[in-house]
């Protein structure tokens, strides 16, 4: 070949490289029509922003801002996706995000769902309703979810986001192979393999965050945190809740408040049901006058008895309401059970709410609120097409109800410094921060669990309240559950049921609701964790995959193992979860006799001997009827309210116990239980560390750290739970 050949040759090549280059571009570009790459912006260490259009309603406007600092300490992070393969579209109408997805990839979070962990191959449109029907439908149906590959994606917007996860195959993306139904046996798929997340929602905006983390549980850390943090509740909303019977009168509670002095059983709350209003459903939330003629009085007597008010309500206001006239130019256009639908994102109903409550119950020492119906089913609330006078969207409306309602009571009495805890049926994205818990009408044992599970993957609380039972062994269940989740209650609202309602079991629930009261320096200690490092306190079990260093993500890196999600994957159950960072909980359900219990990496103990049950295995347990079985692990330290103490005391002498046979330490936080001076510096840490002396006995000692003066813990018993086992 000579020169001139060689350069023609060379000339024919590149061309045939431009033409093929070009159009294999301009296919690509011909098959993204549309979409768009998005644009982000860090706007913290591991979190990121892309935004497209402009949103109307802002969930964040009803959260708290970043706790930056926080974030700073979790560190500097690299972008988790393919930037470029980070995709969007808008129409008039409508927004759409596509984000990449591997094939291992498991993914968690979505909000309050009451069925599984692995939210893969589904379809949800996370609608604030209540529980049921449609996947996604439910009391708080956060656009958040985690990724095993250390990664958690945030759809911010204030319509109803529809979810693709992993599921839907774009013609340009990566398809799987073409399988034949007929022949292809259980090759063929009913929903072929997709390599994305898409979702999309109606409107003009929508922001998407992105948040980094080496573990599913920093993720979720760092959204905490970005909401706002945790919210640390007042130490009373832990304690044991009762709500009334719905018809009950001044005297009736009285007499309730005497048969729990005479049961001997502990009493926190006591929670007032739509019967206090002089008209429910809609609402006037004025007290009724024949049941509660003197509610100051009321409530004064229950203070003295250290006993806190709570009052029900939804927020549809009956003409009869003393806030009717005010609040009336500021409502929607239709009616909810015939009363006004306040649109309280304007000030000025704010104002009208605030004042009367204030007035009304606030002034008299209530507590807070049980904020009900901000769900509710499409045949209740009202309709789409509904106009509202802020000029937003009733579906915006709609979707931030719970969350604007929760924002507006927690802040009015920030100012005043009272910590409040409350109970909401909805709730949405920002959550963290807020002082309420979720619960439901909806009513399986089970499902609640996994609810309680799922709440921890999306900044959320939630109670499996118990109301009634079929046996004395489903009452003794449902307890159980109840005393090792954030908010201790029985809902008698219909029931009329007591704590003793089943004298057969009595004794036992006596005994887990004082467990569930002595572990108080332990729980309030974990909330303080989940206020200030954004670590929940109750924990679906995926949270617990960084247990094992060795099992720390890489930002899914880990190419050589065959499954780096093996450990994360099984810890994929709903059924069981962690208090804290120590204790796991296994609720036993009616009519079982044993249950598999898996037990993350490491040793793990029995919490109420001491014994070792077992090491990142799976086990099975009896069922006993007195005690919910939970384990601690290697080195957990659990500081207890000593036996025989004063439950409510600030600073009781304390029984700190120690399982297995690792040294650690373990810091405890305590502060005055009620108000937000913790903010400013009013509150006391103190280290409790294990040691070994020469001789290899363990020893305990109490380290003097941040003692704030008043907030100290009185004398500590240590107990050697595992020594000699
Ligand atoms: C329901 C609520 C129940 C109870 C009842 C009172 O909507 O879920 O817990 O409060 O209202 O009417």
């Amino acid at each position: 070949m000579n020169q001139s050949m060689l350069s023609n040759t060379k000339t024919i090549f590149c061309l045939f490289l431009f033409i093929y280059h070009s159009t294999y571009l301009s296919a690509q570009n011909t098959k993204l029509s549309g979409m768009d790459q998005m644009k982000w912006k860090k706007v913290l260490p591991g979190v990121w922003k892309a935004e497209i259009g402009e949103l109307q309603l802002d969930p964040f406007n009803y959260t708290n801002p970043p706790k930056a600092k926080a974030i700073q300490n979790l560190g500097e992070a690299s972008f988790p996706f393919d930037a470029q393969k980070t995709l969007h579209h808008q129409t008039p109408t409508r927004i759409g995000i596509r984000l990449p997805l591997e094939e291992e990839e498991k993914i968690y979070g979505l909000g309050l769902e009451f069925e599984g962990i692995n939210r893969r191959k589904q379809v949800y449109t996370l609608k604030v309703d209540h529980y049921g029907g449609v996947k996604g439908y439910t009391h708080a149906p956060v656009p958040f979810y985690i990724s095993s590959k250390g990664y958690g994606v945030l759809i911010n917007s204030p319509q109803r986001v529809k979810i693709h996860v992993g599921v839907s195959n774009r013609k340009d993306s990566q398809l799987p192979e073409l399988v034949d139904r007929t022949t292809g046996g259980n090759k063929w798929a009913a929903r072929p393999l997709s390599d994305a997340v898409e979702a999309s929602a109606i409107g003009t905006g929508m922001e998407v965050y992105v948040f980094a983390g080496n573990t599913v549980l920093e993720v979720v850390q760092r959204y905490n945190l970005f909401c706002g943090g945790g919210v640390l509740p007042p130490k009373w909303g832990l304690g044991f809740w009762h709500r009334v019977h719905t018809q009950s009168s001044d005297q009736d509670v009285y007499k309730e408040i005497a048969d729990f002095e005479k049961n001997d059983f502990p009493l926190d709350v006591i929670g007032l049901e739509p019967g206090w209003q002089s008209f429910a459903y809609p609402c006037s939330y004025d007290w009724d006058e024949s049941r509660f003629p003197d509610p100051g009085k009321f409530v004064d007597a229950l203070s003295q008895k250290g006993i806190k008010v709570n009052l029900w309500e939804n927020p549809y206001v009956a003409p009869s309401s003393s806030m009717y006239s005010s609040i009336k130019p500021y409502t929607g256009s239709h009616t909810v059970w015939l009363g006004e639908v306040p649109d309280y994102t304007l000030e000025a109903a704010q104002k009208v709410l605030l004042g009367h409550h204030q007035k009304k119950h606030l002034d008299l020492g209530v507590s807070g609120y049980k904020l009900d119906e901000v769900d509710g089913y499409d045949v209740w609330l009202w309709p789409d097409h509904a106009s509202f006078p802020s000029g937003h969207d009733a579906v915006e409306v709609r979707q931030l109800y719970g969350l604007i309602l929760q924002h507006l009571l927690q802040e009015h009495l920030r100012k005043q410094n009272r910590r409040t805890y409350n109970l909401v049926r909805s709730s949405y994205i920002g959550a963290s921060d807020k002082s309420a818990v979720i619960y439901s009408d909806y009513y399986q044992h089970k499902p609640y669990v996994t609810a309680l599970a799922n709440s921890s993957l999306t900044g959320l609380l939630w109670t499996p309240e118990i109301r009634s039972a079929k046996s004395a062994e489903e009452w003794i269940r449902r307890f159980q559950t109840v005393c090792f989740s954030p908010m201790m209650m029985l809902n008698a609202w219909y029931s009329g049921t007591k704590p003793w309602s089943f004298p057969e079991v009595t004794d036992q629930v006596r005994e887990v609701i004082v467990l569930r009261k002595r572990l108080l320096p332990y729980l309030y200690t974990a909330f303080h964790n989940y206020q200030s490092s954004g670590s929940p306190p109750f924990r679906a079990m995926v949270l617990e995959q960084g247990f094992a260093e060795d099992e720390k993500l890489v930002g899914g890196q880990l190419d050589d193992i065959t499954n780096p999600y093996a450990e994360l994957q099984r810890l994929e159950v709903s059924d069981q979860y962690m208090m804290g960072p120590s204790i796991l909980v296994a609720p036993i359900f009616t009519g079982e006799k044993s249950r598999k219990v898996i037990l993350p990496k490491g040793k793990w103990y029995d919490f109420y001997t001491g014994q070792f049950v077992g090491d990142g295995e799976s086990i099975t347990v009896k069922a006993t009827l007195g005690q919910i079985p939970l384990f601690v692990k290697d080195g957990g330290i659990i500081p207890m309210i000593a036996e025989g103490e004063d439950l409510n005391s600030d600073t009781p002498k304390l029984e700190v116990r120690h399982y297995g046979t690792t040294t650690a330490s373990y810091l405890l936080y305590n502060d005055d239980g009620v108000s937000y001076d913790f903010e400013n510096g009013a509150y006391s840490i103190t280290e409790l560390v294990v040691s070994r002396r020469k001789g290899g006995k363990l020893q305990g000692k109490r380290k003097l750290t941040t003692a704030y003066q008043g907030f100290d813990y009185g004398k500590i018993d240590w107990k050697w739970m595992s020594a000699g086992k």
